[in-house]
């Protein structure tokens, strides 16, 4: 099933012609499907079922508040990593109980924030943190619900960039250092130890390298329950991964039965932290083609979407699919998709095989809807594009485009005082 599909040779969002919502927004911009967003969310709650779970949607992967609020008035809580995202989640109606918080560098006043927000509880990622959120608890005369973010050293088979859980990485406590922090944490005073969380990394596309973090973690938890401890929560993080060429992925439910096998006999709580997984093909990125250019030794279609809108293709070298809005007869050509920006890693396809496209044409890349908007910039002194969300017939703007005067809206010019002597 598919909610971005090709209707003769023209692409929809669901009742929407894609090309309807470019002439009212302009390009380029993201567009997202409600129904696919409710269909991943749906797919992934009815899975979770088989476990006493609670999930919090991991914001960083798509923080637009109206994807925000949908997924949280179904019922599902937040993995935030900064005071932003707390700022976001609770603007979108979370409700901060079933809020975590994941982060190797929080700060002072964002673990304050925290506190005062009451949110369920912080993953811990190092000693010096611990000792800085009993700090921040006991000035403020609360206790902090705490869990240490545990690194099993589990190689993920992923990208490097997004591989997290192995010993060379900078996140989590290293498991052989796991129980001596527990009780050293065990002994402050304004920390309630009640969690063990563990991520591994991103877009995994198979169950093996979870399911050795999840048998690692249950020894481990064995232990510090021997120990005394109550572990009332224990997070497995996000990564589940989508398809965007021709990886097959492991279906949630495949995912959750095997936890539960390995999991038997824990009677807490069991967290989620999904991202990627439930925005990732509910979005898609729509450019324009600006020029044809071809070297000589090359063609390039110049689109008016560039890294600073979607950086994956340039930091992981991901792949998205590109397809043309309408659909063209016409030559089939190789050529690299690329954007406006100076740099060379400025592309968004490379040697692509597509009929001809024209100077106006617009291209959909699909699959964008995670880590897409929330990673774009400013870079080039480019406006960020709109965000546009539609509901069967109806589209909304659910972010209007930046204009030139927001880009210098913070900026001063101070009355120096110097002189070229
Ligand atoms: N929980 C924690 C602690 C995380 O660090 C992440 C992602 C997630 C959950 C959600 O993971 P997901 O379900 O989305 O795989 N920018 C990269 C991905 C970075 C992921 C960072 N952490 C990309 O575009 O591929």
């Amino acid at each position: 099933m598919n909610d971005f599909i090709f209707k003769e040779n023209e692409l929809y969002c669901e009742d929407v012609p894609v090309e309807q919502i470019a002439s009212e927004v302009g390009t380029p911009f993201y567009l997202y499907s409600l129904a696919t967003l409710g269909r991943h969310f749906s797919v992934f709650n009815e899975s979770s079922k088989v476990l006493n779970s609670l999930i919090c949607y991991s914001v960083k992967a798509n923080s637009n508040i109206a994807v925000l609020n949908f997924l949280f008035k179904m019922g599902w809580g937040a993995d935030i990593v900064s005071g932003g995202e707390l700022f976001r989640a609770l603007k979108a109606g979370v409700d901060a109980h079933k809020v975590v918080y994941s982060g190797v560098g929080k700060t002072e006043g964002e673990i304050e924030f925290a506190l005062k927000s009451d949110i369920l509880m912080f993953n811990v990622e190092s000693l010096p943190e611990v000792f800085l959120i009993d700090k921040v608890a006991g000035r403020l005369n609360a206790k902090a619900r705490v869990s240490f973010r545990i690194n099993p050293n589990v190689d993920p088979k992923t990208h490097p960039y997004i591989s997290t859980g192995l010993k060379k990485n900078k996140f989590g406590i290293n498991i052989k250092h796991a129980l001596s922090a527990y009780e050293t944490a065990g002994e402050l005073s304004n920390i309630d130890v009640v969690g063990l969380d563990c991520h591994i990394g991103s877009q995994l596309t198979e169950i093996a390298p979870f399911n050795d973090a999840v048998e690692i973690i249950k020894e481990l938890l064995d232990k510090i329950t021997a120990k005394g401890f109550n572990i009332k929560y224990l997070d497995l993080g996000g990564g589940l991964g989508i398809t965007y060429e021709n990886e097959m992925p492991p279906h949630p439910s495949t995912y959750m039965n095997s936890i539960k096998k390995i999991l038997k006999g824990y009677e807490g709580r069991i967290i989620f932290e999904p991202g990627r997984l439930i925005v990732g093909n509910a979005g898609i990125f729509v450019t324009k083609v600006i020029y044809n250019k071809d070297t000589g030794s090359k063609n390039f279609i110049i689109v008016d979407g560039g890294m600073n809108d979607l950086i994956r293709p340039a930091l992981y070298e991901a792949y998205h699919e590109i397809v043309p809005v309408i659909k063209r007869d016409g030559p089939r050509a190789k050529s690299d998709v690329v954007g406006p920006i100076c740099e060379s890693a400025d592309f968004l396809g490379k040697d692509r095989v597509m009929n001809s496209v024209q100077e106006g044409d617009l291209l959909a890349v699909f699959s964008a809807g995670a880590y897409g908007f929330s990673m774009s910039s400013n870079y080039n002194s480019r406006p960020r594009v709109a965000e546009v969300l539609v509901d069967k017939d109806k589209f909304y703007i659910i972010r209007i485009r930046e204009t030139y005067d927001d880009l210098i809206a913070k900026e001063t010019i101070p009355d120096y005082n110097y002189n070229i002597t």
